[in-house]
């Protein structure tokens, strides 16, 4: 296999399937993003309000090959360029990270280039880099997704430690939930960002769990309050029910992220996943960073949510720092990050 130093002219194809989108990307030098291309399963999910891990698997492989050309063709460049193929190797759905992973490593045999395995939530660490490469350490992550929701301190590359975590669902989860119990469809967190601008954010006083305990945080509570509230007053409108749940979401999200970035003398604060695209959130987390002094980073909202471009991205890196990942590497729909103590 050739193995090229790693530098500012490695490019590095991505490849994304975790759950469902299918995603690929060329990025050269960790940084520069040559080409990314999304395509999303939303619609072909909707009607069953939410993701079909065997409709996604499906999907994916009918996908993975246009939107691999796809990026090799918008990136501009030779496929003969490439000097290392990556893709996530998890957490996600098993059959859904077994079509990337399968073609990520084909590519790497059968062009003769490293083959490096990305964890999905290391990526969302990353998409901020991309954006702004001379972010400074020790940074703050807010990671809010479907599937997680946890305080990171990044004091390096690859070094980081978890500061605090949900103990019950994820931020994305509850809106997923509550937007399919208020009948808004899927994908549910767009949803009730949108009918939020015609609600009043202040109308039902829902519960803030744990918002003065330690750096967890915890949303089932809250979703229950939300069923029971709309159960007990059946014509409360639908909007102010979605406004009053994102504001006491995104008020616990925005405490506890201050307060972690207070704790560790965080010179930023840092937004990822697939609810920093919330426009509230965005909105509030922003101004709480003037109000404390601190740098402020809120990655585009295609950046936010599922893309390749973050996973080239963290590859090469990956790559710099501990070189290829074997061929025989499994892919782990349970995949941890590995955290430092503190
Ligand atoms: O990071 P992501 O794209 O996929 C995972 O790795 O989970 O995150 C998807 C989650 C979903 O729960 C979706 O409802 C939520 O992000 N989301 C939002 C918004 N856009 C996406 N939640 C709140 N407001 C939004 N605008
Ligand atoms: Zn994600």
């Amino acid at each position: 296999m050739t193995l090229r130093p790693v530098d500012e002219t490695t490019v590095v194809l991505g490849i994304e399937t975790s759950c469902d989108e299918t995603a690929a990307s060329l990025v050269m030098g960790g940084e520069d993003v040559l080409s990314s291309v999304v395509s999303s399963q939303v619609d072909l999910h909707a009607q069953y309000g939410g993701v079909v891990p065997e409709i996604a698997s499906r999907a994916h492989l009918e996908l993975i090959n246009p939107v691999i050309a796809r990026a090799i063709v918008e990136a501009g460049v030779d496929e003969r360029r490439v000097d290392a193929v990556a893709a996530t190797i998890g957490p996600g759905l098993i059959g859904a990270l077994l079509v990337g992973v399968s073609a990520a490593k084909a590519l790497a045999l059968a062009w003769d280039v490293p083959f490096v395995g990305v964890n999905h939530l290391e990526a969302h660490l990353y998409a901020a880099f991309l954006e702004d490469p001379a972010l400074e350490l020790p940074l703050v992550v807010l990671l809010v997704s479907g599937g997680h929701t946890m305080l990171i301190e990044m004091r390096g590359h690859g070094d980081f430690s978890l500061l605090g975590r949900t103990i019950d669902d994820a931020a994305g989860e509850a809106f997923d939930k509550v937007a399919r119990f208020l009948g808004l469809g899927y994908p549910g967190g767009p949803a009730i960002d949108r009918i939020s601008d015609e609600g009043d954010p202040t109308a039902i006083a829902f519960p803030r769990a744990m918002l003065n305990e330690g750096l967890d945080f915890s949303f089932s509570g809250l979703k229950t309050s939300v069923l029971n509230h709309v159960r007990a007053n059946p014509d409360v409108a639908t909007a102010d029910v979605a406004a009053s749940f994102q504001m006491a979401v995104v008020d616990v999200l925005v405490a506890k992220a201050r307060r972690a970035a207070k704790e560790v003398g965080a010179k930023g604060l840092v937004l990822g996943g697939g609810v920093a695209a919330n426009s509230l959130l965005r909105e509030r987390f922003l101004d709480a960073c003037t109000a404390d002094g601190i740098r402020g980073f809120l990655p585009s909202r295609a950046m936010c949510t599922d893309n390749a471009a973050m996973i080239a991205a963290t590859a090469w890196h990956r790559l710099a720092a501990d070189g290829p990942t074997p061929l025989d590497v499994a892919a782990n729909p349970n995949l941890k990050l590995q955290f430092a103590p503190r």
